[in-house]
Order: structure tokens, then sequence, then C-alpha cells
């Protein structure tokens, strides 16, 4: 590789890693390039040396966060980690749902949701199991650091590819209708979801407290160092009796003592310690 390449996908690396936390492992420059090749075609850039030097004077900030966006790995799925994800909607839901009875209030937060199939995924659960939460107030929010991904969450609009992947057909036809090459969800459907954009890096706090956060496959391309300062930002923010879901490669293990593995739901994990009461007045700003 030539120095100048070399430093070309160090400013890159840095970018990334200012913006969402994740490092450029130099086994993925192949992915890089092919990520940023339809970003110069839209921007008439000829070469990657001219597109890193608009990006080290920042000359255009939406071309400088496309960039971020283009490098930064969005691959999800519906009801990802089927046999996990059944576990969350089944068991996890049943006991959240015994311990939350005097207040029928439920709030849920998939972090880092990336195009919105995992909260989509979650609120075609409760869906299905309308009868049973009637009478529930259950509030999903959804957040990504991607404003592109977030503008396709919202739309809630997905390819024939993006569809099938892990969606079974019956819920396809329930939730989604076809529109030329595209499927898009009922308008009941997103209006179960709030989508906000958010950096994990940062606080979260004003979004209030929650039953249950996903942090799925986010972690694992932070640099560790970052991953136990995620960690640490999530961990008030859940409810003592709450539960933490991570991708099925991510642990808490050797990055943070605010969270231990659940003894009852393998594979998720507690809050290690209680913590004082929710003050309530955090819920009342974000009911
Ligand atoms: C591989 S996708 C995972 C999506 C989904 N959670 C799943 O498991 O299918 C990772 C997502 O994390 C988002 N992400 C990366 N760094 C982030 C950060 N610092 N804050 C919030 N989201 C971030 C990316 O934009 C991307 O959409």
């Amino acid at each position: 590789m030539s120095v100048s390449e070399t430093k070309s996908y160090r400013i890159l690396s840095d970018l990334l890693e200012k913006h969402t936390g994740q490092t450029l492992l130099a086994n993925r420059h192949w992915r890089i390039d092919m990520a940023l090749k339809p970003l110069m075609r839209q921007n008439s850039i000829p070469d990657l040396e001219t597109l890193i030097s608009l990006i080290e004077i920042d000359a255009d900030p939406r071309l400088t966060m496309a960039c971020v966006e283009a490098m930064v790995n969005n691959e999800t799925c519906f009801f990802r980690d089927q046999a996990n994800f059944a576990l969350l909607t089944g068991p996890v839901f049943d006991m959240l749902r015994e311990h939350r009875m005097a207040s029928k209030r439920l709030r849920i937060w998939s972090a880092a949701c990336s195009t919105g199939q995992e909260p989509y995924s979650i609120a075609m659960s409760f869906s299905e199991n309308a009868d049973k939460w009637r009478g529930w107030n259950i509030q999903i929010f959804a957040s990504d650091v991607s404003g592109s991904a977030l503008t396709q969450a919202r739309a809630g609009r997905y390819s024939q590819f993006e569809i099938q992947r892990g969606l079974p057909v019956m819920q396809m036809l329930r939730y989604f209708d076809q529109k030329g090459e595209e499927w898009i969800a009922k308008d009941s459907l997103r209006k179960m979801v709030t989508f906000t954009e958010h950096n994990m890096l940062n606080s979260a706090r004003h979004l209030g407290m929650f039953d249950v956060i996903l942090c799925r496959n986010m972690l694992m391309y932070l640099g560790e160092d970052k991953r136990g300062l995620v960690l640490e930002a999530i961990a008030p923010m859940l409810a003592n009796d709450g539960i933490l879901m991570l991708g099925a490669a991510e642990t808490v293990i050797g990055q943070t003592q605010r969270f231990k593995a659940s003894q009852e739901f393998r594979g998720f994990y507690q809050p290690a310690a209680a913590k004082a009461p929710a003050q309530p007045a955090e819920y009342r700003r974000t009911a």
C-alpha cells in the first residue's frame, strides 16, 4: 500500500472513530472502497484522494457525514437471531408483563436500530399478541447515529431482498403493502415506533428509563474503550428488573461492572446492582 493510501485510510478511520466510536480495521479497507464508490460517483468526485482532501477541510459537512454513514455497517434483518428474539418476545416480555401489571406500561429502546427491522419486529410481536396487551401503553423507541438509515426506517420502505430477510410471508402481507419494487410498512405498524437520531457515545438520559434496551451488533465494531463507555451510559437508563439484549457475538463481560448475565434468561443481561427508584419527573417528560 502506498504512503498516500495509508494516509487516506488513517484519515477515514479517524473520521469514523470521531463520529461513531468505530474502528476501521485494515482487513475492512476493501469494504470501504466499495462503500465510498457510489458516493464519489453521485458527487462527481474522481478519486479517493480528492474525496480525502474535501473531508480534511470539511468542505461540505453533508458530504463528510455521508462518508461516515457509507462506512458504517448497517447490516440487519427482521427477527435477527430468531431463537433469542423469541426468548425476548416470549418469556422476557411475560416476566415484565407480570412486574408491570400495576402501571400497564412498558418502554423498549432499540438502540442502533439501523433501517428499522429490529423495532418493527418488536412492534409486530406485540401486534400478534394484541389481546394479551390490550389496555397497555407500549412505547417502542428506536435510534441510530445514521440519518440515512433512520430516513428509511421512518418510511418503513424495504426492497424485495430486505423484506424477505427473516420476515415470514404471513407477517409480510399483514404489516406491509407492496408498491412497485418496494414493500412499505402500514401506518398502523409505523405508528408503534418512535425514531430519533442518537449517537450512543453521548448521554441519552433525556429519553428516560426503559424496561428493555436492545443494543445489538454495534458494540462489536467499537474500540475496546468505547464499548465500556456505551454500556456505562445506558446502565442508569435500565429499570432494576429490566433486560439488556446484546448481539449474539457481544458480551458485557470485561467491559463494565454495571451489568451481569441474567440467571433466568440465557444470553440476556440485567443491572448488576439495584438503582434508586426511577424519578417520576423523568418518566413524565417522555411519556
Ligand atoms: C450492524 S447494524 C445493527 C442493527 C441492529 N441492531 C441489528 O442487530 O440488526 C449497526 C448499527 O449501529 C449504528 N451505529 C454505529 N455506531 C453508532 C453510534 N455511535 N451510535 C448509534 N448508532 C451507531 C450503525 O449506524 C448501524 O445502523
